[in-house]
């Protein structure tokens, strides 16, 4: 029988505790062995429920027992997630978890420590939820070079996103909606803003490019600026607006982003909606792959937990996981990058037109009828390029990029 910890019994962690209950068979089945959850770490008491026998408000008990291989880290947040994750690898327990503040914080670190002991630190929940990514990444594309990820990484906005696209209606009262369907927190920031997107694709760039991608380094910009009038633009040219997050590879550059971007019918990103997420990967031998699928939620997240657990037990005496380098990957800044730019200006008259044109050389105007403004695409430049066009044409109202796939 192999003993294992739930650090947290909130959303994940319940779902966790129910998917082994619900999938006993099956699941003792695949890792070789029974698997029994001894110890519930969590703050509060849960009088009347049969878990209550099994909670425990004292990290150490889990910590000393050694009983306990493997520890389902399940609590969000970097601290005190951090300090038990470390304790209990030094102490040769598998961690897995769902938790990707602390991966993309010091998941280098964790990984060294477990494979310095022949044990594991397993995520595959904490990027795109139920999606398996982290597994294909670490052990399925390995014969690749990675030279493309574009993620719908964030099961929330996608659902906004969606919704203003369908409904028409403004970012406000999509956000409102979110929250009162459970999708969007009271303090909907970390989706909103893109940071829970930026540190998914600072993970999923370290382990495809073998090095460290700060978070810290990667241009992220939310959703909050977008508005119905983008989406009759985004209607006229035939067109998705997705929150995505992007990391690539040109030669030995790299570089990542977190920003909305318009995207086309025949990209297999534009058809991803609602709740769900999708990863593109862009592999030098494989050519294109997509994984999809539902990146939150209950359990869909367990579900990802758990098949970590299963592997864990598989391998108690074996790391199998990839690491990457504690080494920073240096990014290179994000105005050498090139594509098309949607552009809306806060004026009508012709002059305006023919500046713009003057100015950005070939564009395709975009005619949404909207009042007191006109809309344009430009032809393929650089971010740096953009920017000084646009400061020269002056009274820009906002800019989206346009996803440009090469493959
Ligand atoms: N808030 C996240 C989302 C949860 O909406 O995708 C899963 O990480």
């Amino acid at each position: 029988m192999i003993k294992i910890a739930v650090l947290g019994y909130g959303t994940v962690g319940s779902g966790v505790v129910e998917v082994i209950n619900t999938n006993h068979a099956s699941i003792n089945k695949k890792a070789g062995d029974e698997i029994e959850v001894k110890y519930v770490l969590d703050l509060r008491d849960f009088p009347g429920d049969p878990i209550q026998e099994k909670i425990v408000h004292d990290f150490d008990i889990i910590l000393n027992d050694p009983e306990i291989r493997i520890i389902a880290e399940v609590m969000g947040g970097v601290e005190p997630a951090y300090t038990f994750t470390k304790k209990a690898l030094l102490a040769g327990k598998s961690v897995c978890t769902s938790n990707k503040e602390l991966v993309a914080a010091h998941g280098a670190e964790l990984l060294e420590i477990a494979r310095e002991r022949d044990i594991n630190y397993m995520f595959e929940a904490s990027c795109g939820g139920g999606i398996p990514i982290i597994r294909p990444l670490n052990s399925s594309l390995t014969a690749d070079e990675i030279d493309e990820i574009a993620g719908i990484l964030n099961g929330t906005t996608n659902y906004m996103l969606t919704k203003m696209a369908k409904e028409g209606s403004e970012y406000d009262d999509v956000l409102k909606e979110a929250q009162a369907a459970g999708y969007a927190e009271r303090n909907p920031a970390a989706d909103v803003e893109g940071h829970d997107a930026c540190r998914k694709i600072a993970i999923l760039s370290s382990l495809a490019f073998g090095r460290q991608v700060d978070f810290e380094d990667i241009y992220t910009e939310g959703i909050t600026k977008i508005s119905a009038a983008d989406f009759k633009y985004a209607k006229a040219m035939d067109k998705a607006i997705k929150l995505l997050g992007y990391s690539r590879r040109e030669e030995d550059q790299f570089w990542a982003m977190v920003a909305p971007v318009l995207v086309d019918p025949s990209d297999p990103l534009y058809s991803v909606n609602d709740v769900f997420n999708a990863i593109f990967v862009h592999g030098n031998v494989l050519g294109n792959a997509m994984f999809y699928g539902k990146g939150a939620g209950k359990l869909p997240t367990a579900s990802a937990v758990v098949a970590d657990i299963v592997d864990e037990a598989k391998h108690l005496h074996r790391s199998v996981m990839s690491f990457w380098s504690t080494k920073k990957l240096e990014l290179t800044d994000i105005s050498n990058s090139s594509r098309k730019f949607f552009v809306r200006v806060a004026e009508t008259s012709e002059d305006k037109r023919k500046k713009a044109e003057e100015i950005f050389g070939k564009i395709s105007f975009v005619e949404a009828g909207l009042e007191g403004e006109f809309g344009f695409v430009t032809e393929v430049m650089t971010e740096a390029e953009y920017q000084k066009k646009a400061e020269e044409l002056k009274d820009v109202i906002s800019m989206i990029r346009i996803r440009h796939v090469e493959y």
